[in-house]
């Protein structure tokens, strides 16, 4: 019979309770939530109520949820800053660990967290969801099968979506470098690891540049004011918190729980309180007048030891939707976007191939990839499978990060990603 294993969550907002919690609480074979920690008591006893988490074994204090080990594994999914100091402390208590992304954009704690995963030996998973998600493996199994000869490059491209961006990178939670890290590691992490996936080998060298273009105070259009709801243009000026939340919200008839009106509300969510959090709260700030330092468009080009080349565009100018990969091989190419792969094998017809009717977990996101890396997690913990996603796999694509953005802030310098 497989085992049940007890599992702790700190962080029980979006991801960790609402994605992961979720996930694993509709899985009670396989995983029992036994203990919470939130530094919000709504969120923490919201979380506690849905997965049924006794009220002693609920802390919102970071350091006594942390005085000892809780469980078999620790969910990690607090913000950016706390991923390093969380996931050192769970080592040491000899947790197995699910860790959200990014870890760190640091170098000296990219070898902290080396050092003491060897130390202590603990299995971790570091939530690079898009290795689980379908489009995303079928496109690696076209590539491992050597349908378009060898893999020379590739071009990659994150539109992150004009209304995300102000969402997360303008107004949200990851709009500053004092809290998060640069947008290049927070958002792109995940391509970053998968571009260094498909790459199969270490990056060598890297360059990149970008700025934060538009989301300034010199772009605020006449008129505009600080809050959008004194703002003249908020009925016109796409980026206005009522076009965003209310009309996006009423438009697709989303349900109570959908992200991201629930970043703004709790649940359920209703336009009640979409309209007060947008009257009082950071989601109602004018985009040009918020306390936001990362960019809002940025290139990265990567060489790879095997002499594969990739390059990557992230922007914000867009309606957003999905991304766009198209890598080229010696006997052919693969285009992907959000909805099918599109094969070209030289001298061969064209091949479409529907990505969605493959997969399967689709009720959740990231193309199913959620739901799948949850799966692994168990895979991982139980021992039934090695894991793609490990510490060490995942350090290497922050490294790309990290050096992208030295390279940002250098002017575009080309430097050595392992020196
Ligand atoms: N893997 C992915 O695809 C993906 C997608 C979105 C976000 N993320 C990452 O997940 C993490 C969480 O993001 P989210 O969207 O769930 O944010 P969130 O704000 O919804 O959840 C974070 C929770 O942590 C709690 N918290 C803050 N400081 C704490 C502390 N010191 N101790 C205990 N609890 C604390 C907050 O109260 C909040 O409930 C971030 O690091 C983010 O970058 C990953």
């Amino acid at each position: 019979m497989s085992k049940t294993f007890t599992v702790a969550i700190i962080g029980a907002g979006a991801r960790g309770g609402k994605v992961y919690g979720r996930l694993m609480h509709r899985s009670p074979e396989r995983y029992r939530i036994t203990h919470l920690c939130d530094s919000d008591r709504d969120v923490l006893d919201g979380a506690g109520t849905e997965f049924e988490v006794p009220a002693e074994n609920r802390y919102t204090d970071s350091q006594a949820f942390f005085a000892e080990r809780r469980a078999d594994v620790v969910v990690i999914a607090t913000p950016d800053k706390y991923h390093v100091e969380h996931c050192l402390k769970a080592m040491e208590l000899g947790y197995d660990i699910l860790c959200e992304k990014p870890l760190t954009d640091r170098i000296d704690e990219c070898e902290a967290l080396l050092a003491t995963q060897k130390k202590y030996g603990n299995k971790i998973l570091v939530c690079h969801v898009l290795r689980y998600a379908a489009a995303y493996l079928e496109l690696k199994n076209i590539i491992d099968s050597g349908k378009i000869g060898k893999l020379v490059s590739m071009d990659w491209i994150e539109p992150v979506g004009y209304w995300h961006q102000a969402h997360s990178f303008v107004r949200g939670n990851w709009r500053n470098t004092k809290d998060s890290a640069p947008m290049i590691i927070a958002k792109c992490c995940h391509d970053l690891d998968m571009i260094q996936h498909y790459a199969g080998a270490r990056c060598k060298s890297v360059s990149s540049v970008g700025d934060l273009t538009f989301f300034k105070s010199e772009c605020a259009p006449e008129g505009s004011t600080k809050r959008c709801c004194d703002c003249p243009l908020k009925d016109s000026c796409p980026y206005s918190a009522y076009r965003i939340y209310i009309e996006g919200w009423k438009a697709k008839n989303r349900p109570e729980n959908y992200w991201p009106y629930n970043v703004l509300t709790g649940e359920p969510v209703t336009e009640e309180k979409l309209l007060k959090a947008i009257e009082k709260g950071p989601y109602g700030r004018c985009v040009f007048r918020c306390d936001n330092n990362v960019v809002d468009h940025q290139t990265v080009q990567m060489l790879f030891e095997n002499g594969i080349t990739a390059t990557l565009q992230m922007n914000a100018f867009n309606l957003g939707g999905g991304r766009k990969v198209t890598v080229f091989g010696t006997y052919g190419e693969a285009y992907m976007d959000s909805k099918n792969i599109v094969l070209n094998v030289f001298g061969q017809p064209t091949e479409i191939i529907d990505t969605k009717v493959k997969g399967k977990h689709l009720d959740y996101a990231h193309g199913g990839g959620d739901a799948r890396m949850i799966d692994a997690l168990y895979d991982m913990v139980s021992g039934e499978k090695p894991l793609e996603t490990a510490l060490a796999q995942s350090i290497e694509s922050h490294l790309i990060g990290i050096k992208a953005e030295q390279s940002r802030l250098a002017g575009g310098k080309t430097l050595s990603v392992h020196e």
